[in-house]
Parts: structure tokens; C-alpha cells; sequence
């Protein structure tokens, strides 16, 4: 099977109205009508609706960063899934290792929101990773074996065709020192053999797998050429339209 490539962009807290805006078109611009690949942009919350709006009619979708996984009620600050369907996202970024070592997000709470997403008819892309001090005592497959089993061991199967796993080993995020193309395809081919575990082959090896921590315009085609993995989640990279554009070119293969 050859699975469609996703390249998706986490903007995280940067970029001001004006500026996501303009960044948006010019990824619709050079995206197009069409692509070989399927392309989303995390934007601030604050800026989805102004994204989606700049978006409507192209095949690049615009999702959030992060969701309470609570429908409603007395969370001061919070955004619900449904009120980011409202405006106009399609997707959320649940597990991302800044959530979890910054903001004390847990596997069970995690779990909680992956539900939530799917249940509020959003698309998931799901982070796993590990520190460098988990990599170095050995510890890689352990690590996101238990992210894994804890954030989605118990989706219905139907529900992983809205999922992509994005593999973000944590010492990468930022660094500006990717994993080598050897390290994540080790990763990846391991994380698709546990879902085939988890859940069904098929479902496995339909799942995309993107890799992500300091994929730029440089080493992408090379992340990018290895089998298992299907795209990047790209943080600083996506920002600027030159690195981005190179990068979706990357993915058409
Ligand atoms: P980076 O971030 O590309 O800036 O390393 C990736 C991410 O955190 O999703």
C-alpha cells in the first residue's frame, strides 16, 4: 500500500494575525487545487478561524494545537473540540511533548482528549517521544510503546482511519538536531508493527506515521525517502513559506 504523505505545520505560540494569514495563503498558493500529499496547519487558536477562512475551497486544512477534552463548562481558558469545529478546524495536535513536560499533561488525560477529538468528528495527529535520557538508557521503544497503548489502546478500530502517530523524539524538538533517517525509520517500523498489535495489520499499515524535531529544508527529502516514514510535523520550519514550500516538495515522491 502506498500511504498519502502528510506534512503538517505546528506553528505553536508564534506569528500574529496579519502574519498567519499571509503565511497560509502562500502554503494554499503553492499547495494548489491539488497535491500528492495531504498538508495541515496548526495555528494558534486565536487565529483558526481567520486560517480556515483563508483556506475554504483548498485541500490544506488548518486544525489546533490543543483541546480540553471536556465538552463544556467552568474550565477558565480552555477550548472545546466542538467550538474548534466551530471555527473551522479539522484536525487537533493531542500529546505533544511540550503539553505533557510543560503544561503536566498525562497519559490518562491524553487519552481522555484523543477520544474527545474523534468523537467531536475532528482528525487526530497523536505525538509520541522520548528524552534523550530515555534514549540513551535504552529505553526508546519502551517509552512510546507506553504513550501509545495509553493515549489510544482503547479507540474502536473504525475510528483509527482519522489518525496519524506523529514520532517527535524530544532532544530533536527545537535542537536543531534531528533524528538521523536510520533512527526514526527504527522507530517507525516499530510503532507500526505495535498497532498492527494494538489494533489490526490493515489498520497498520494504512496508519501514517509522520516524523518530527527539527525537520527542515535541508534534511527533508532524506526523512522523507525512508518507507515507513509518511510525512514531518514541522515546528520552526513551517513558519517561513521558503522552508515550508521546500518541504512540501519533499513529500511529493
Ligand atoms: P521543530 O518542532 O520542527 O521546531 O523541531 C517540531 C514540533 O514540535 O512539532
Amino acid at each position: 500500500m502506498t500511504r498519502r504523505p502528510y506534512v503538517a505545520g505546528n506553528w505553536k505560540m508564534n506569528l500574529d494575525r496579519a502574519s498567519a494569514v499571509a503565511l497560509a495563503r502562500a502554503v494554499r498558493e503553492h499547495v494548489g487545487a491539488q497535491a500528492p500529499y495531504d498538508c495541515a496547519l496548526f495555528a494558534p487558536a486565536v487565529y483558526v478561524a481567520a486560517v480556515a477562512e483563508v483556506l475554504a475551497g483548498s485541500p490544506v486544512k488548518v486544525g489546533v494545537q490543543n483541546v480540553h477534552d471536556m465538552a463544556s463548562g467552568a474550565y477558565t481558558g480552555e477550548i472545546s473540540v466542538a467550538m474548534a469545529k466551530d471555527v473551522g478546524a479539522a484536525s487537533a495536535l493531542v500529546g505533544h511533548s511540550e503539553r505533557r513536560a510543560l503544561f503536566g499533561e498525562a497519559d490518562a488525560f491524553l487519552a481522555k482528549k484523543a477520544k474527545a477529538v474523534l468523537d467531536g468528528g475532528l482528525e487526530l495527529v497523536f505525538c509520541v517521544g522520548e528524552t534523550l535520557a530515555e534514549r540513551e538508557a535504552g529505553r526508546t521503544e519502551a517509552v512510546v510503546e507506553t504513550q501509545l497503548r495509553l493515549g489510544l489502546g482503547a479507540l474502536p478500530r473504525t475510528d483509527w482511519t482519522r489518525v496519524a502517530i506523529a514520532y517527535e523524539p524530544v532532544w530533536a524538538i527545537g535542537t536543531g538536531r534531528n533524528a538521523t533517517p536510520a533512527q526514526a525509520g527504527e522507530v517507525h517500523t516499530f510503532l507500526r508493527a505495535l498497532v498492527g498489535k494494538m489494533v489490526d495489520a490493515a489498520t497498520a499499515e494504512a496508519l501514517r506515521i509522520q516524523y518530527g524535531g527539527s525537520v527542515s529544508a535541508a534534511n527533508a527529502a532524506e526523512l522523507l525517502a525512508v518507507p515507513g516514514i509518511d510525512g514531518a510535523l514541522v515546528g520552526g520550519a513551517s513558519l517561513k513559506i521558503e522552508s515550508l514550500r521546500a518541504i512540501l516538495d519533499a513529500a511529493r515522491r
